[in-house]
């Protein structure tokens, strides 16, 4: 997708978000609207869903997509990556990723983001797979990092 467009498409939803997330809901809630929102927004999100670390293991939580797998390998795969190092991952092509867990061959492309909570403790990351190569970029790692933010800190505006 084309960058201006891109950038103009997550502003929007930042907005509707901010809209729709309600602080005293739980962090489930926000989750589930976050990705509801963003699988529907974008052509090339074709499975969107976060894995909740759960006594050390990852797990699978609120979801759009194909059917995925419930429980990832420790340490391995993009997933486990972004928790290890803090840090969000962009992966151009996953064949090219040593360890990626393809849950789905169609899968080619991917972007994972670290979810902190306000310790800076990771306690889930979200996972974006495309099925065409190349489809994430800095435009899409600067906005997500922002919107998944968005399960933790909710305006206080929208009740
Ligand atoms: N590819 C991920 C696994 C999750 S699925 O893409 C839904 C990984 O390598 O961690």
């Amino acid at each position: 997708m084309e960058a201006k467009k891109k950038q103009g498409r997550y502003e929007r939803v930042v907005i509707q978000l901010s809209d729709l997330l309600k602080p005293d809901h739980g962090m489930l809630a926000r989750m589930a609207t976050i990705n509801a929102v963003l699988h529907h927004k974008f052509e090339y999100f074709f499975w969107t869903g976060f894995y909740l670390l759960q006594n050390d293991e990852l797990i699978v939580g609120p979801y759009q997509g194909p059917v995925a797998c419930q429980k990832l390998a420790k340490n391995k795969g993009v997933c486990w990556a972004a928790v290890n190092q803090g840090k969000s991952i962009v992966v151009p092509d996953v064949e090219l990723f040593p360890g990626h867990i393809a849950c789905d061959s169609r899968s080619k492309s991917e972007i994972t983001i670290p979810l902190k909570n306000l310790k800076g403790e990771v306690i889930a990351v979200f996972d974006v797979d495309s099925s065409e190569p190349g489809s994430f970029d800095e435009i899409d790692r600067i906005n997500l990092e922002k919107i998944i933010g968005m399960v933790i800190s909710t305006p206080l505006n929208n009740r």
